[in-house]
């Protein structure tokens, strides 16, 4: 029990933090004057932070969760709602508390200098001391906290204590929906200063009106443990564009003296004296009186500079610039540095543009969370490193730190990789979000997350935008956080989606974005259009990648490549966070909400990514990366193609292209395509090289160019696809060839389709496996109330007449609704063709899918197929995959998503061929092209299947053939599809085929 432990700061909403040093951009990463403390400490878990720590130990890392390594706490999940009943700041009596501890020996070298801990991240509320000795407290669960704890580190051995409480008033401004864990995830260190040492290095470097000559803000504070900085002491700067380093001295100056006549005493005088103020006097005389009542900043040094001709930096072209603080003493010696990237760059918000050195960017961003499926949140640089370079890789160009600030590494990595960043400040009050932003106990922490994120990030080019945080409603406190970051950072604008949920035509204090949260397309689209916008639209989260998702991205990025004040959005999320979880029979999964006994919870809406818990891309990755592809190929006429450049700064010399020509999936001709020097923004056409003969006469004729990187960039070796573009040069010939053999049709007496090869008749299906979409939407669970999963067929009439055997059937569903089904199969020498006829009665307006579904006996596992590929693609989400020959084995066709579901299609197929390993060869011909999947699930396999039901391969081969596929939409959350990818009432005729041969 201890001093902080009587004031409770877990129950102290109006604290923020106590003993804390102020929040400043210097690292303090130099080797020479810092101690690591990662590692392994010695460890208790105690029930509440008012318990005493006992005499037995057990170990931990630093950084690291508790929860993630073994003890008796465990992740919870939950979204919206919080993981313990009650009303803040109320918190529950079983209250883990973490006790950390270690030896620390203070080398002698450090003798009189100033030292400080540094505590990179700890959740919830941290309390730290020195030898039994408390230093201080601080709150917020992704901010480092900096402690003076020179008077108690005297040369030799210490032993340090770090107390992290889980639950606190702090937990309700922290409900973000994600995991809650317990622990230290962010690295500690002592670091060592001489008494007069730098602290603080403001770098506001921008560009002038001319978009070529870069400012700079320098700001240097200089801070002793005296008080006042002796003189003598010089602060040294190497800035880019200037031969030799500035100089200044830090030393104060007095506040000039109260004037005793002339006319500035008279100005005083009028104006402070005497009265009343007329406001046309106070904008012309208001230079002069701030001169002369603003006191010198103690201890600061500030330059002001320009440089001609910069290279300014943007996502694109990343240009950095390294600056050198050097603090001197008056002997010369240098006692304290700080070394910085700057990058000269202009955000401003111009009518309804976002404009990024002067151009109206279009933001293809990505919300991120912290997050590692083996260490919960604890992640390294090169980790933050391997998800930014994903993001390059599949075409971002932005990521909104969502929810919280992240690690400052992670801006160093944005800064180099080239990604602007929304830096968003630690506040969700979700599940009390109509209070708490209101609330003026927790006033201070709405404040100093926000400040403090600003006093760590501004340096830093990379950040275009400051977030006050998400989901936590709008009220005073979000005003007082907003004024603030105005005072202080007026070169950023703000974001804050609460401030514009209910309103998106107020000019308004708190943000200047307009950043709603999963519109539909179409009300964004009207806003757009309807003359009432007053602030550029950025999408603060949209398109939910949750399963099998991402509908309709194209259509929302269509809508924002035409719409004047549309421009762009972040998808949520990049991670699916299943955790690696071992389970009694050794065997691991990914875990999701509820898995670990945790109640509440949110089951698997924590599984929402693009890409999975090992960061491997979904297929929405690869839609994605097509949408946001440098290069558009937008024609081919006559040899000759036309491409666009899509960017905003670069040419094209970094890719090169290749071209190919096939012929229903056969290469015929292709070679390279020098790209053309053109413009960003511009269009030209280039000839083919070796087009001249390649003009085959037969089948679908396609036009493929692939575009790579020419060489090595920071985030993708030379080779790397970086998007395609295709062009049909003849339309496949549509219908089906019918070869009538003499051979009966093979219809049995029950009407249905027979052959060896087939497990089972080919039947109608109308229903899939509920995607996360169809589930969360309510269109499961229609579909199952009607009984779609399960028709129940009956045959009218049977019709044979040599090989063509005519069958009548009504499908009928629990709910009466009865489906016409009419079905011609005419014999063929290698099996069969069947032509179908469905008739949807006018009551089923929103079905899954309007096909056949087939079942091949075991061993049909190699599959080639031509339309779209390689990867998952439905009718709503299939830009991203290209038309072309495919193979797969059969296993491979899936997609794994975590939670079971509707998974493996492929969109516009025009033939599918299956072989097993003995030589047989089933191939399926189609009319016109059809959705289509191969898998060994069946469709209520995956329905059913759940964490305790496990899904098992059969060893058949389950074929859907669509003529009709809904779209996936987003409805998890956000909206369903479009309108025309609905599958509703109406006839469906297609036709297709079965041949079958045997080459074993
Ligand atoms: C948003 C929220 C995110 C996440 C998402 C759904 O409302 O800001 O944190 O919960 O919905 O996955």
């Amino acid at each position: 029990m201890t001093a902080f432990a009587g004031l409770r700061p877990w129950l102290q909403p109006e604290l923020s933090g106590t003993g804390r040093l102020p929040m400043s951009t210097l690292r303090h990463d130099d080797p020479a004057r810092r101690i690591e403390l990662d590692g392994r400490w010695r460890f208790q878990l105690l029930r509440s932070p008012d318990a005493a720590a006992g005499a037995d130990w057990a170990e931990i890392d630093v950084p690291g969760l508790w929860t993630m390594a073994g003890f008796d706490d465990q992740p919870h999940y939950t979204n919206v709602q919080m993981p313990f009943p009650g009303f803040p700041p109320e918190v529950p009596d079983d209250n883990p508390t973490g006790v950390y501890e270690r030896d620390v020996e203070i080398p002698a070298s450090w003798a009189g200098r100033r030292v400080v801990l540094h505590v990179g991240a700890a959740e919830s509320v941290l309390i730290v001391s020195v030898d039994g000795v408390e230093i201080g407290v601080s709150k917020d669960s992704h901010l480092a906290a900096e402690f003076d704890v020179s008077a108690v580190a005297a040369p030799g051995p210490h032993v340090l204590t770090v107390r992290v409480v889980k639950w606190s008033d702090a937990s309700y401004i922290e409900d973000q929906d994600q995991w809650w864990h317990g622990g230290i995830t962010r690295s500690v260190f002592l670091y060592a200063t001489g008494p007069v040492y730098l602290a603080d290095v403001r770098a506001t470097a921008g560009l002038a009106d001319d978009l070529r000559t870069g400012t700079l803000a320098l700001d240097v504070d200089v801070a002793t443990a005296e008080g006042r900085t002796p003189p003598g002491y010089v602060v040294e700067a190497t800035v880019p564009g200037a031969p030799e380093p500035l100089r200044a001295s830090p030393a104060p100056t007095e506040r000039p003296g109260w004037p005793t006549g002339g006319p500035d005493r008279e100005l005083l005088d009028r104006h402070i004296l005497g009265g009343p103020l007329s406001a046309p006097e106070i904008a012309s005389d208001w230079p002069v009186l701030d001169r002369l009542l603003e006191p010198p900043a103690e201890g600061r040094v500030s330059w002001r500079i320009e440089v001609p001709d910069v290279r300014a930096w943007s996502s694109e072209l990343p240009e950095l610039y390294p600056v050198l603080v050097v603090l001197r003493d008056p002997s010369g010696a240098e006692v304290d540095r700080a070394e910085l990237q700057i990058g000269f760059r202009r955000v401003e918000t111009r009518g309804l543009d976002l404009l990024i050195n002067g151009r109206r960017v279009l933001i293809r961003g990505v919300n991120r969370h912290d997050f590692d499926p083996l260490t919960g949140r604890v992640i390294s640089r090169e980790s933050m490193r391997a998800d930014l370079v994903v993001m390059k890789q599949f075409g971002f160009n932005a990521v909104r730190t969502s929810h919280y600030p992240n690690d400052p590494a992670f801006l160093e990595l944005t800064d180099e990789l080239g990604l602007y960043v929304i830096d968003e400040a630690d506040i969700e009050s979700h599940a009390f979000q109509s209070t708490l932003c209101d609330d003026p106990r927790y006033l201070g922490q709405w404040v100093a997350r926000v400040s403090r994120m600003v006093e760590r990030d501004r340096n830093h080019p990379s950040v275009i935008a400051w977030s006050l945080g998400n989901e936590s409603g709008s009220g005073a406190n979000h005003e007082a956080a907003a004024a603030w970051v105005r005072r202080a950072d007026p070169s950023r604008p703000l974001h804050y989606e609460g401030a514009i949920r209910f309103d998106w035509t107020s000019d308004q204090a708190v943000s200047d974005l307009t950043c709603p949260m999963y519109p539909s397309l179409d009300s964004i689209v009207a806003h757009a259009r309807s003359g009432k916008q007053r602030h550029p639209v950025i999408l603060c989260e949209y398109s939910h990648a949750m399963g099998n998702s991402n509908g309709t991205l194209a259509d929302y990025w269509d809508a924002i490549e035409s719409t004047p004040g549309l421009q762009g959005g972040f998808i949520w999320e990049f991670w699916d966070h299943g955790l690696v979880q071992k389970l009694p029979d050794g065997t691991e999964r990914w875990a999701y909400g509820g898995d670990y006994g945790d109640e509440p919870n949110d089951g698997n809406f924590v599984l929402d990514g693009m890409v999975w818990p090992d960061r491997r891309p979904k297929p929405a990755m690869f839609e994605h990366r097509q949408l946001a592809g440098p290069v558009r190929l937008i024609g081919s006429d006559h040899g000759h193609v036309t491409v666009e450049n899509r960017q905003d700064w670069r040419d094209l010399s970094w890719l090169r292209a290749e071209w190919e020509l096939t012929a229903d999936g056969e290469r015929v001709a292709g070679g390279q395509l020098p790209l053309p020097d053109v413009e960003p923004g511009g269009t030209a056409t280039v000839a083919i090289p070796g087009w001249r003969g390649a003009n085959p006469d037969d089948g679908e004729v396609l036009l493929t160019v692939v575009t790579r990187t020419a060489a090595d960039e920071p985030w993708a070796n030379a080779g790397h696809e970086v998007g395609w573009g295709q062009v049909v040069i003849r339309e496949a010939p549509r219908g089906l060839a019918r070869s009538e053999s003499a051979a009966p049709a093979p219809v049995d007496d029950a009407g249905r389709l027979v052959h060896p090869w087939l497990a089972a008749s080919p039947e109608l299906s109308l229903w899939r496996a509920a995607t996360d979409n169809d589930r969360i939407g309510g269109m499961a669970d229609a579909w199952e109330q009607r009984g779609l999963d399960a028709l129940s067929r009956k045959v009218t009439s049977i019709d044979r007449d040599g090989s063509v055997a005519n069958v009548a059937m009504e499908h009928a569903a629990r709910d009466g609704s009865v489906i016409r089904h009419d079905r011609e199969v005419i014999a063929t020498d290698e099996g069969f063709t069947v032509r179908e006829r469905i008739a949807v009665p006018d009551d089923l307006t929103d079905l899954a899918r309007v096909g056949v579904v087939i079942e091949t006996i075991p061993g049909f596992e190699d599959a080639t197929w031509s339309g779209r590929g390689p990867h998952e693609s439905y009718p709503d989400r299939k830009r991203g995959a290209r038309l072309g020959r495919w193979t797969s084995t059969v296993t491979d066709l899936a997609t794994g998503y975590v939670r079971p579901q509707e998974q493996g299609g492929r969109a516009d197929v025009r033939w599918l061929e299956l072989r097993d390993g003995a030589g047989r060869r089933l191939r399926f011909d189609f009319d016109r092209p059809l959705q289509v999947s191969a898998t060994h699930f069946r469709a209520a396999d995956l329905a059913t299947a759940t964490h305790d039901v496990e899904l098992v391969p059969r060893p058949e081969t389950i074929v859907h053939l669509d003529v009709a596929h809904r779209g996936l939409g987003t409805a998890s959350c956000g909206p369903d599809t479009l309108p025309q990818y609905l599958v509703g009432p109406g006839t469906y005729e297609w036709s297709w085929s079965l041949s079958a041969s045997d080459a074993g």
